[in-house]
C-alpha cells in the first residue's frame, strides 16, 4: 500500500527543494562568473571574416592607431631606420610591413603590453601600451581589421603562422 504524504510533509519536502534549486543555482552561477573571470583567459580570435568585429576595430584604428601607423596602415615615412629621438618609427600595418610575420598572440601581446614584451631589458619605443585603454576585445577587433586589409595570399600565409604557432 502505498503512503501518501501529509500535506505538512509535502510542503517541507517542496520547501527543501526549492532550497535545493536556490542554492544550485547560486552555485552555477558562481561557477559561469569564475569561468568567465579566469577560465577564458584567452581573448577572442582574430578573425577578418567577422564583419562586427572588423567595423569595430576600423574605429578603434581610426582614434587610437592611425596617427602614428597611418589613416591608410602605411606606417611613417622610412620606417626601417631610427628617427632623431634614436626610435623606431611606427611600420606600416599593411602587406608591406612585418606585422603579418607575427603570429596573433604576439600581435595581442604588443598591441596591450607594449613592445618591451619582447624586446631586450631596457629597449625605448614609441609604440604605446593599450592595456587599461583598450579592452581585449577592442585590441581583437583592431588586430581583425588590420588582418582584414591583407591581400589573401598574405592572409593565407598568416593563417599557416598562426597554425604553426599553435596560437589562435
Ligand atoms: C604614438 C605612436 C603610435 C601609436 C598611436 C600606435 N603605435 Fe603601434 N607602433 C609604434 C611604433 C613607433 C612601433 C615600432 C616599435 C619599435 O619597433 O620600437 C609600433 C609597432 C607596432 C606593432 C608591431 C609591428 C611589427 O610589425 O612588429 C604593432 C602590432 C602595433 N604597433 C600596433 C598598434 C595598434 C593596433 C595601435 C592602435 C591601437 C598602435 N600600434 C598605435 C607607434 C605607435
Amino acid at each position: 500500500m502505498t503512503q501518501r504524504m501529509k500535506p505538512a510533509d509535502a510542503k517541507a519536502a517542496k520547501g527543501s527543494i526549492t532550497r535545493w534549486l536556490v542554492a544550485a543555482g547560486a552555485a552555477a552561477a558562481i561557477l559561469a562568473l569564475a569561468w568567465w573571470q579566469f577560465g577564458d583567459a584567452k581573448p577572442g580570435r582574430i578573425d577578418p571574416d567577422d564583419a562586427r568585429l572588423v567595423a569595430l576595430g576600423r574605429e578603434v584604428y581610426a582614434k587610437h592607431c592611425a596617427s602614428c601607423h597611418g589613416a591608410n596602415l602605411e606606417g611613417q615615412p622610412d620606417w626601417r631606420s631610427r628617427g632623431p629621438n634614436g626610435r623606431m618609427p611606427a611600420p606600416p600595418h599593411d602587406a608591406s610591413g612585418h606585422t603579418w610575420h607575427h603570429p596573433g598572440d604576439v600581435l595581442f601581446g604588443i598591441v596591450k603590453e607594449g613592445v618591451q614584451k619582447y624586446a631586450p631589458p631596457g629597449y625605448q619605443s614609441d609604440m604605446p601600451a593599450y592595456a587599461g585603454v583598450l579592452s581585449d576585445e577592442q585590441i581583437v577587433a583592431v588586430l581583425s581589421y588590420v588582418k582584414s586589409t591583407w591581400p589573401a595570399d598574405v592572409r593565407r600565409r598568416h593563417d599557416e603562422l598562426e597554425r604553426l604557432a599553435g596560437s589562435r
